[in-house]
């Protein structure tokens, strides 16, 4: 399993514009989207390509294209949400599933209150995105039900990662390539990434 930080320097740049508390829903929203659109770049880097014969103008070549079935994008809600349209942008005829979790604040365990994927997930990559890999429990569960669904080729697409989210995807999923803009210090007494941006959601929906 391999961790990779996307360090460019636009989504370094963005990234920070995003962590100011000052900035403001839409532009936060906006950030996001066209962050995900470079995290995007970076995590379909391994795709597989086949060559296809093509006629140019000038003569038959042959060139590379995507193989095999199509992407399927899961997103973890609500947050994953503010991802998906970035990505979908540069992967546009990815399928699209969905893994609604809720956390338990009696046990802290998640709890799946929605989930609906494509049917044949065990013949395409999925990428999971959601923009906090924080303590890593929904995550590492909404991967426990995409295996049970059947994928064996995940790879988790993330804004923002604690060291402890890491640690924990990839005891239970050493399987599972991470994607991530940065990797905070580590989180605080509430499962809160510091120095972090807040709460994703609330940030990129105005929820408070
Ligand atoms: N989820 C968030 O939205 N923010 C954090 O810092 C941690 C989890």
């Amino acid at each position: 399993m391999t961790v990779t930080v996307v360090d460019h320097p636009l989504v370094q740049h963005k990234l920070t514009l995003m962590r100011d508390k000052t900035t403001p829903t839409n532009q936060f929203r906006k950030l996001l989207h066209e962050i995900s659109q470079l995290l995007a770049y970076e995590v379909t880097r391994g795709l597989e390509t086949e060559l296809r014969a093509v006629e140019t103008p000038l003569v038959t070549t042959h060139a590379p294209v995507l193989a095999g079935k199509k992407l399927a994008l899961v997103s973890i809600l609500r947050a994953g949400n503010g991802m998906l349209d970035g990505v979908l942008d540069l992967i546009p005829s990815a399928r699209v599933g969905f893994v609604g979790l809720y956390r338990n604040e009696e046990t802290l365990e998640p709890v799946q209150y929605y989930f609906k994927v494509p049917d044949d997930l065990p013949n395409r990559r999925v990428i999971a995105v959601d923009p906090m890999l924080a303590t890593g429990n929904s995550s590492v569960a909404a991967i426990d039900m995409l295996k049970q669904a059947g994928a064996d080729k995940i790879d988790f697409l993330c804004l923002l990662a604690a060291p402890e989210g890491v640690e924990r995807m990839q005891s239970a999923h050493p399987d599972v390539n991470i994607v991530t803009a940065a990797i905070d210090a580590r989180l605080n007494d509430v499962g809160y990434i510091l120095p972090g941006l807040g709460d994703a959601g609330d940030r990129m929906f105005g929820t408070k």
